[in-house]
């Protein structure tokens, strides 16, 4: 169940000033006390916040805290910042509004620290995701990196924030944070080169030292210990509860999330460690002969360490703390500088270097936090400024410091106090003037432009001549002398004469807060805020990419002899830029009151709180908001807001919106002195009125809310039952289908079971009495065709019966036929042969009638004439039919006519013979001399041959030429012609087989009755001739080759060599004649003629056996010849095809 709160629940003192039932001063800062020794920190004056430092943590920052102000009313909790957060955030994101937080009070009242609540808060609630946490967590993580470089140790604060800082966050339509711009506010720089008693330099010299690895250190020639570096005041170098080292660890991590790169990490620590180096650079005086005073540097090792780090040519950072160019009409004169203008130019530079680095970290960081999208932002600024300062010694920056405080205060003047008296004056209501102070003054006894005191510095400034700040503070005492807020000594004004709190070298102003003295002494400088132009142009020399960034003016290049604008133009140009941006947006105020002096917490110093709260007019802000109305609202938004708490102007007012409201209201039980009609607000007097209104709303909102709900769930019930009950009908449609169905199937099941029974037994009996039907007809078929049986067959019988007898009378008849064919052939026959004897015996008759006739004609030995007549004229026949068909006389003829009679058989045979032997000797007698000599010769080489040898058949047909070279004709042969003198018998040409190798020399053989010689075919040399009384025996094979082997007689002259090889093709021939001469000679024996395939030879010594083998045809050599080896000769002969 939700808890109803409100902020005025367990309420210690008031949560809200406006309802304090006696407003003094006294009840006022009592009702402060209560709260703050309750720990209720925060206090509302309508919708200000007053916050009271409690310099102690408090437990009510938490994310439940969170939650608890999340989305609820301003009015509805005990006071807290959240709420005003949560006010502001809500009227961004839903009303569309810019917003902007100031957040006003002196040093130390705890500004920053609410800053950054506001903005937690704003984060943790506000949209959620991996790129709004990133650009949350950026925004967030800036506030360290800026607060270590900005921020320093003062008597007030540990952690004063020494610069002005106005941060606008940027949203969304949604209200996810977008990113942000930071704008600073002139650094109390001056705090780097010196600091007051007590107080310290800027965190960071102290975090880097107390921080970095010795590493870091190293590389940036540092040493950790303090002491060792001139800048930083060594009294108060350790603040309690600030741990430096983790701060830098944290100031690391934060660079990092915000998006520095480790490179601009190391460039911006180079220059934080170079500002310490330059602190530490002393000069000294030394005399010039022309009795000027020069300044020379002490110890150069700083110098040179310095230069080294920021990448700077020594020489010309010395000569820079040396001398000075002036230029004057276009001439460059360069004076020296004594010991004090070296001094004034270090810490120049040193102030310089460390400011231009901190508003280059500003906008280094603006560049990562920039919002990307380009769509219409909405604003939530955030006003950190530092707070209203009176120290002991006030220079120019809290001067400075002040004018901001009191443009600020005259912001919220004018934003509260006047403003909503005007409205009131405005809308026409009722309205008791309330006094108030209106600073206006005061911001223009510094401001304005003729004689403001800004003004007269920047003419002090810019005059010519000899300008010092005394003349400044003379200037200021004449012109300001009357002016009701400025007091001076020496000022015309004779009422400080005697006024011995003002020493004369300061001016006093009335600030709202309270009487500062300020001293003049350093104003000039100040505003002038001059870096000598060497000294910019030797850093913008330098090899280090940020230092050159930082001094664009040491460019030479870009030489501008312009003044730049004074620190205090510069300031008031950026005051009045950020006074008309706060105007533009919703304000929402933090007034901090710190409670007492010492940073402690529990400590309520009433005096100070009192001096805050006049200060800051708190009192009259309570006032106005008492006196006038505590909350305002146009018509029309106020009747669209609160419409529903009236019937009749619910839901819809036709009408003017005025009188709406008035309807309204006057249905409402709120008294009438509680509101009042302007002429376009209602105002309402009291919170609590507003809290009722709000209070009726949201009753009226959960009550519509239930309507709403209630029909809605009517609906939404009603829409179920309907679509419930229809799927019920569909469903029990559905099943009694399906019940139906099934017993339907049951029905029809058990009927086709019946069905089937009545119809197994119907069939039954219709098959008995089928059966029974079947087994008459069976019955009567069968007898039927028993009865057409016995029938067919009785018809058969008597068909076959019919056949048979048809076919008895048939053969009956056929052989009655035949009986009477064979009688009639007998007949016939006996007939034929009766007449034929007749004949026989007729002709028989006749013969012998003709020979008993003839008988007498004929002698007794006729019979025998006449057989030798016939016999005669048979062989007359014969012969004669003889000489017509005889045979050719060629005595090959086989022809021989038939024999006619078998008994001429003898005498035929008889007769061919001697037909052949008389053809023969016809033949025989043509034949010529040499013609028989030759047949005789081929008679021999047949007796010799034939059947022996397979070349013999072929060589019949060739005739037996002999001198096949015609020796004794052809001149060629003239020298072998007279060496042979006998007849040549045989003149060839043959192959001499060589008897080493085997292969065939050409050559001349010649046959003689005595001899044979073989010569050389071409000169017909005689190589060999060998008597034939010497020649043993002739060797062929019995083959088709022309090879024969002469064979000689051993111990012969002619067989020194050994036998002859030699082949020719007319070897028959060679062979029957050397055979005839052997045959014809008387004085030797006859040659031997061997026929075989494997003979031996005589070839020398060697007995070589030639060996005829079948091969196979080559090259178209017919016989190849070879020797194998020294006991065989191989001859192939190819086998006929
Ligand atoms: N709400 C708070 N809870 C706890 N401590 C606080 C709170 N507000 C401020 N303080 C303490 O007070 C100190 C000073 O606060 P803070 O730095 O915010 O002052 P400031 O108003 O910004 O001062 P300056 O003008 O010098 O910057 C803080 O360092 C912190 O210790
Ligand atoms: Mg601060």
């Amino acid at each position: 169940m939700e808890v109803k709160t409100s902020l005025l629940d367990n309420m210690i003192g008031v949560g809200d000033m406006v309802l304090l039932e006696v407003l003094t001063e006294d009840s006022f800062i009592e009702n402060l006390r209560k709260r703050f020794d309750h720990n209720e920190i925060y206090t509302y004056i309508g919708s200000v916040v007053i916050s009271m430092n409690p310099y102690r943590p408090l437990p009510i920052y938490t994310p439940e805290k969170v939650e608890e102000y999340r989305n609820r009313n301003f009015y509805e909790l005990s006071p807290h910042i959240f709420a005003l957060a949560d006010e502001a955030y809500r009227s961004l994101r839903d009303q569309d509004k810019d917003q902007c937080i100031l957040i006003t009070g002196e040093s130390g009242a705890g500004k920053t620290e609410a800053s950054k609540l506001v903005m937690s808060y704003v984060a943790a609630v506000c949209g959620k995701g991996q790129e709004v946490n990133k650009v949350k967590e950026q925004l967030l993580q800036s506030n360290p990196v800026l607060e270590a470089f900005g921020n320093a140790k003062t008597v007030r604060n540990d952690n004063s924030s020494r610069f002005g800082k106005y941060m606008d966050i940027e949203f969304d339509f949604k209200g996810d944070p977008l990113g942000g711009v930071i704008s600073n506010y002139l650094l109390e720089k001056s705090r780097v080169v010196k600091q007051p008693r007590g107080e310290r330099n800027f965190h960071i010299f102290y975090q880097l030292l107390s921080g970095a690895s010795d590493d870091t250190l190293k590389r940036l020639k540092l040493d950790r210990d303090f002491s060792k570096y001139n800048y930083l005041s060594l009294d108060s170098a350790a603040v309690n509860g600030l741990d430096d080292a983790a701060n830098f660890r944290t100031v690391r991590n934060a660079m990092q999330i915000v998006g520095f790169m480790e490179d601009e990490v190391q460039s911006v620590l180079e220059l934080v460690a170079a500002v310490l180096k330059l602190g530490n650079i002393e000069f000294k005086p030394e005399s010039r002969s022309n009795g000027t005073d020069e300044s020379r540097i002490k110890d150069k090792n700083d110098l040179k360490e310095m230069c080294e780090l920021l990448g700077i040519e020594q020489s010309v950072l010395e000569r820079a703390f040396s001398y000075r160019t002036v230029e004057a009409k276009m001439e460059k004169v360069a004076t020296t500088l004594n010991v004090a203008q070296a001094y004034y130019a270090r810490d120049a530079l040193a102030k310089n270097l460390y400011s231009r680095l901190f508003t280059w970290l500003v906008s280094r960081i603006n560049e990562s936090i920039k919002a990307q999208a380009k769509t219409r932002h909405k604003v939530m600024g955030v006003l950190d400024i530092y707070g209203f300062e009176i120290f002991e010694d006030n220079s120019f920056e809290q001067f400075i410091i002040n004018y901001c405080n009191e443009k600020l205060q005259q912001i919220f003047i004018e934003l509260t106090l006047r403003e909503e008296q005007e409205e009131y004056i405005r809308e026409g209501i009722e309205w008791t003037n309330i006094e108030y102070f209106n600073n206006a003054i005061i911001c223009d006894l510094i401001e304005n432009n003729q004689n403001g005191i800004l003004a007269m510095l920047d003419e002090e400034c810019l005059r010519p001549g000899t300008v010092t700040d005394e003349t400044f503070l003379d200037k200021l005492n004449t012109i300001c002398a009357e002016h009701q807020h400025f007091e001076s000594r020496l000022s015309k004004n004779s009422k400080f004469l005697n006024d011995h709190s003002l020493p004369h070298s300061c001016f006093r102003i009335q600030h709202y807060a309270g009487k500062v003295l300020y001293r003049v002494e350093g104003f000039v400088d100040k505003n002038n805020d001059l870096l000598y132009r060497d000294l910019s142009q030797a850093m913008y020399k330098a090899n280090h990419s940020l230092i050159k960034q930082l001094f664009p003016e040491g460019n030479p290049a870009k030489v501008n002899l312009k003044r730049p604008p004074t620190a205090g133009s510069q300031f008031k140009a950026s005051v009045g830029t950020l006074m008309r941006n706060l105007q533009t947006k919703n304000p929402n105020y933090i007034r901090c009151i710190k409670p007492n002096d010492k940073k402690a917490s529990h400590v309520f110093t009433e005096s100070l709180v009192r001096h805050q709260s006049r200060y800051l007019g708190l009192m009259e802000n309570v006032r106005v908001r008492r006196a006038g109305y505590a909350f305002r609202q146009p018509y029309e938004s106020c009747l669209e807001r609160y419409k529903m708490l009236c019937k009749r102007t619910w839901p819809h007012w036709k009408g003017p919106a005025r009188e709406g409201v008035e309807v309204l209201m006057g249905e409402l039980p709120v008294p009438a002195e509680e509101y009042s009609y302007g002429r376009s607000k209602i105002f309402i007097r009291n919170p609590r009125t507003l809290f009722f209104l709000e209070e009726r709303r949201r009753q009226c909102l959960q009550e519509l809310a239930t309507l709403i709900q209630k029909i809605y769930r009517g609906w939404k019930w009603r829409t179920y039952f309907l679509r419930l009950k229809k799927s019920q009908i569909v469903v029990s449609a559905w099943y009694r289908r399906y019940a139906q169905q099934k017993k339907y199937d049951k029905i029809k099941s058990s009927t086709i079971v019946m069905q089937s029974y009545i119809r197994g037994w119907q069939a039954r009996k219709l098959l008995r009495r089928l059966k029974y039907q079947k087994r008459c007809e069976e019955a009567v078929t069968t007898i039927t065709a028993y009865w057409h049986g016995t029938q067919a067959r009785m018809e058969l019988r008597r068909l076959k019966q019919e056949v048979r007898n048809k076919h008895a009378v048939t053969v009956i008849w056929a052989y009655w036929l035949g009986t009477k064919a064979r009688r009639e052939l007998r007949r016939l026959k006996e007939e034929a042969r009766r007449k034929h004897a007749v004949a026989v015996i007729w002709a028989y008759w006749q013969g012998l009638k003709v020979r008993r006739e003839y008988r007498k004609y004929f002698r007794a030995n006729a019979g025998r004439k006449i057989y030798e007549f016939t016999i005669q004229r048979i062989m007359q026949k014969y012969f004669l039919s003889l000489k017509s068909s005889m045979p050719s006389k060629s005595p090959i003829d086989k022809n021989w006519p038939a024999r006619p009679y078998l008994f001429l058989d003898a005498v035929h045979t008889e007769l061919r013979r001697i037909f052949h032997l008389w053809r023969c000797k016809k033949y025989r007698s043509q034949f010529t001399e040499e013609k028989k000599a030759v047949y005789e010769e081929k008679l021999e080489a047949s007796k010799l041959f034939k059947d022996k040898k397979a070349l013999y058949p072929s060589s019949v047909s060739q005739p037996f030429k002999g001198d096949y070279l015609e020796i004794r004709k052809n001149p060629k042969y003239q020298k072998l012609n007279s060496a042979v003198e006998e007849k040549v018998l045989l003149a060839d040409v043959v192959n001499k087989i060589n008897r080493a190798n085997g292969k065939g020399t050409a050559r001349i053989f010649l046959l003689t009755k005595k001899n044979f010689v073989l010569a050389d075919q071409k000169t017909g040399q005689v190589k060999a001739s060998v008597p034939l009384p010497d020649l043993t025996s002739v060797s062929v094979s019995t083959q088709s080759d022309g090879f024969f082997a002469l064979r000689l007689k051993e111990g012969s002259a002619s067989a020194v060599k050994g036998d002859f090889l030699l082949s020719s093709e007319h070897l028959i021939e060679i062979i029957t004649k050397l055979h005839r001469i052997g045959a014809t000679a008387a004085d030797r024996e006859q040659i031997d003629i061997d026929i075989s395939d494997e003979f031996l030879v005589q070839f020398k010594q060697d007995k070589v056996c030639v060996k005829f083998v079948q091969g196979v045809a080559k090259n178209g050599n017919s016989v190849s010849c070879k020797r194998k080896n020294n006991r065989l000769l191989e001859v192939s002969v190819p086998t006929k095809a």
